[in-house]
């Protein structure tokens, strides 16, 4: 019987791992360099925090989790975390960190699981890698997090990137662009599928994420013409960091977002390289998740980005870097002699391997070969005697013989 992976997951073989530790190497640096720290979480929590926080209106929430556990248990069921944002927010105000400090900048890589239809880009488990600045309202943590996106692409060597910025307004002027939506959609809704009648009612703003009617939703009005001035204000400055930092953007009215904290500034990056998925990442502003759920009444704004998208997005391969060594049991030496040299190089700091199947001194060369070994380390019974082995440089074909201690230092500075 053959065992296949669940639909709609994904097994990251070693040659891709490469890739992958390039990205997550970039984005270590770059959060870094941007003042953010980490935070892990665990991968499912209590249903009810993404109903309460994601939004139980939400495509995500309604259709997309992985629920499981007792629903008679007196605290719920659990759910896989579709997003890593409500996670967060629930470990900052229960580990009580507010107390040190008002503003936490932080930054996550995780699995995340949707039960969606998979397709390219589109997976049931995927990893997301974001932040979430968490403490303060003001409208230039939103254009840095923007740019640090894009400073993550350009480590990485994504070029082809596109990014739009939206505002949805705050409890002030939200209300009005509600009912605005609501009058000039009540007249399509007899030509609306069923999901979008569904939506009218319970969270109208979605109806300008549905694909299926997109074409009749065309003319609708735009949040940004019913923002307030203070919402209108925190754009501007928004635009004016972007433009100071030199990251390319333009406003698009049609970003809603598909989770209910946003307010504000809503952005999403996405990229010409991918197909129909083609969100490279998607964040925003959410001033008031936080004190919903407990912790302080402040405001924040993150993002979050899928690793395997900005992989895809990447292309090509990457090559591990060479092994320094591959050492080479040669005429009729202890094998356990070549061990020993084996583990001293890897404890001076070097990397290598030798040969576990007791083959001959042909196959084993034809292995360091294919390790791509800058040399080729031969220790028969002399140089085991002697405590010494004899170098190969694999790229001239130059042999010498020298001590262990010599060995460590020639291969320690990288030349032949
Ligand atoms: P999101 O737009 O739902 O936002 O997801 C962020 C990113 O995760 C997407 O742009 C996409 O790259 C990736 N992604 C989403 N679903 C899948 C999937 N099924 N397969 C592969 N990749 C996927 C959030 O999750 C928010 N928590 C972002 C945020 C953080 N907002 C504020 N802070």
């Amino acid at each position: 019987m053959n065992f296949q992976a669940p639909e709609g997951t994904k097994d990251i073989t070693p040659d891709q791992v490469v890739l992958w530790n390039r990205l997550e190497k970039a984005a270590r640096e770059t959060f870094s360099r941007f003042g953010y720290e980490e935070v892990r979480t665990p991968i499912f929590e209590y249903t009810s925090l993404f109903y309460k926080s994601s939004g139980e209106t939400t495509d995500i929430v309604e259709k997309e989790m992985f629920t499981f556990g007792d629903p008679e248990d007196k605290k719920g069921t659990y759910s896989l975390r579709p997003e890593l944002t409500p996670g967060t927010i629930r470990a900052l105000i229960e580990q009580g960190l507010f107390a040190k400090k008002n503003f936490w900048k932080v930054w996550y890589l995780g699995p995340a699981f949707r039960k969606e239809r998979p397709q390219k880009g589109r997976y049931r488990q995927f990893t997301q890698i974001g932040v979430e600045a968490v403490g303060s309202p003001d409208p230039l943590v939103d254009a840095e997090t923007m740019v640090l996106f894009a400073e993550i692409l350009k480590a990485v060597g994504v070029t082809a990137w596109e990014l739009r910025v939206n505002s949805i307004g705050c409890g002030d002027c939200r209300p009005k662009y509600r009912d605005a939506l609501k009058e000039a959609i009540r007249p399509l809704l007899p030509t609306l599928d069923e999901n979008c009648k569904r939506r009218f009612e319970r969270n109208v703003f979605r109806i300008l994420d549905c694909k299926v009617d997109a074409d009749k939703t065309q003319n609708l009005p735009r949040a940004i013409d019913y923002t307030c001035d203070k919402c209108k204000a925190h754009l501007a400055v928004v635009e004016t960091a972007l433009q100071a930092a030199a990251v390319p953007y333009r406003i698009d009215p049609r970003i809603v977002r598909g989770l209910d904290y946003y307010t504000r500034t809503v952005y999403e990056f996405s990229s010409s390289a991918l197909g129909a998925q083609n969100a490279l990442a998607g964040g925003g502003r959410y001033d008031t998740l936080v004190g919903s759920m407990g912790g302080p009444e402040v405001g924040s704004v993150g993002f979050a980005a899928g690793v395997e998208r900005i992989l895809l997005a990447m292309g090509g391969e990457a090559t591990a870097p060479p092994p320094d060594f591959y050492a080479v049991a040669a005429g009729d030496v202890a094998r356990t002699e070549v061990f020993k040299t084996v583990v001293a190089l890897r404890r001076a700091g070097l990397s290598g391997d030798m040969d576990f199947e007791a083959r001959s001194v042909k196959a084993q060369m034809r292995s360091a070969n294919k390790t791509g070994a800058r040399y080729a380390l031969f220790i028969g019974p002399e140089e085991a005697q002697k405590g010494a082995v004899k170098l190969k440089d694999m790229k001239d074909g130059a042999e010498q013989t020298v001590s262990l201690d010599e060995a460590v230092r020639k291969l320690q500075g990288g030349t032949s």
